[in-house]
């Protein structure tokens, strides 16, 4: 039996049952030995930004090149280093002067400068990496489990890409993950763009594990002119059966290929962090290999679903995805990629960090 097969046919035993907060409770606290995005590569100049994960306040700032994550509390008075600026290749704060290297060692005390070398403040510092157009850090100590998103088509010179400023929801990184692969809303939240309430059944489709990607692989889903990736190759009035491919790259990515035509392809890569157990920051990108005169029309699109999303999302009670299969309803078939999404959840609460074979 396939893990499709034993996904839809533990669906069929459960009923509704107690949300399993202790589960909630081990996801959130696995959660943290992942890579989390905390700013886009290209906001990162010459001066900090402050960003907060898993409740956490972080100084992320740009020294010699390379990204860097520091806990945003200076050792002198507490005040917020990414209040600071950059000084050469430290990080120097703005209250009382005080400098820190990149491994976070104070190197400058400007009122007493006799102590330099000789005080010893450390300030906590966090791995960074850049992928993807954004940076990431891993507040767990050890190495991060699996890696960051891939998002190829930032790199391709055939793909316009846009990138949204971050904005955050009132909602868990898991509800807001899933939204975006919860097809049978499209028909709802979404009628007259992304689908029709009138033909809101949906196909069966396939769904599968790879190393640490969900991938799932949709359609046809009738969309209409009104969405402006389809308008830009289908006639007035038109519908077109749109086909969806998504990665998710586990547990906070997704990147998802839309056909508008048969070579035109658009593309939203979208990650999201935890900023608290039921707070949720988004980084999108939106990338296409045609209309590329139509920024704004697709900027606008955008703005358009996340309003129509976002009370729905928002409302979702309990606020975190509950990792019980058994809190909730499903339906067979149609839930199945949200629910394989929760599956591989219920695992990482469990700390089972095992990488899907390649298949
Ligand atoms: S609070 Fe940072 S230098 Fe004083
Ligand atoms: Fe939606």
């Amino acid at each position: 039996m396939t893990i499709a097969e034993r996904a839809s046919a533990e669906l069929e035993l459960h009923g509704n049952t107690q949300l399993d907060m202790a589960g909630e409770e081990r996801l959130y606290e696995q959660l943290k030995r992942f890579w989390h995005p905390v700013a886009f590569s290209d906001d990162l100049t010459d001066e900090p930004l402050q960003a907060t994960l898993f409740d956490t306040r972080l100084a992320v700032a740009r020294l010699d090149g390379e990204a860097h994550v520091f806990h945003d509390v200076c050792r002198h008075r507490g005040s917020a280093l990414s209040l600071g600026r950059i000084d050469g290749c430290n990080l120097r704060c703005s209250y009382h002067g005080w400098a820190y290297d990149r491994e976070g060692t104070v190197v400058d005390i400007p009122a007493r400068p006799e102590l330099n070398g000789k005080l010893v403040a450390q300030l906590p510092v966090y791995p960074a990496v850049e992928a993807a157009g954004l940076v990431w850090t891993c507040l767990a100590g050890g190495t991060p489990l699996f890696p960051p998103a891939e998002f190829p088509e930032l790199e391709d010179p055939e793909y316009r890409i846009m990138r949204f400023p971050p904005y955050e929801w009132n909602c868990s990184l898991a509800r807001r993950l899933e939204n975006y692969f919860d097809f049978s809303h499209f028909a709802h939240v979404h009628h007259g763009i992304l689908g029709d309430r009138d033909e809101a059944e949906i196909a069966d489709y396939e769904v599968s594990r790879h190393g640490a990607e969900l991938r799932i692989t949709a359609g046809p889903f009738v969309e209409y002119t009104d969405n402006v990736k389809n308008s830009a190759v289908t006639h007035a009035g038109e519908t077109y059966d749109a086909w969806k491919r998504y990665r998710v790259y586990m547990p906070n990515a997704m990147k998802l290929n839309s056909s508008a035509g048969v070579t035109e392809d658009y593309v939203l890569f979208v990650v999201v962090a935890p900023v608290s157990r039921r707070q949720t920051r988004c980084f999108t990108f939106v990338a296409r290999n045609y209309a590329h005169d139509r920024d704004q029309d697709f900027h606008e699109m955008q703005y358009v679903i996340l309003g129509q999303d976002q009370p729905i999302v928002e409302s979702q009670r309990p606020e975190e995805l509950p990792v019980d299969l058994t809190a909730e309803m499903h339906v067979k078939g149609a839930d199945l990629g949200t629910v394989m999404y929760r599956r591989w959840l219920i695992s990482i609460a469990d700390g089972d960090i095992s990488l899907a074979p390649a298949g």
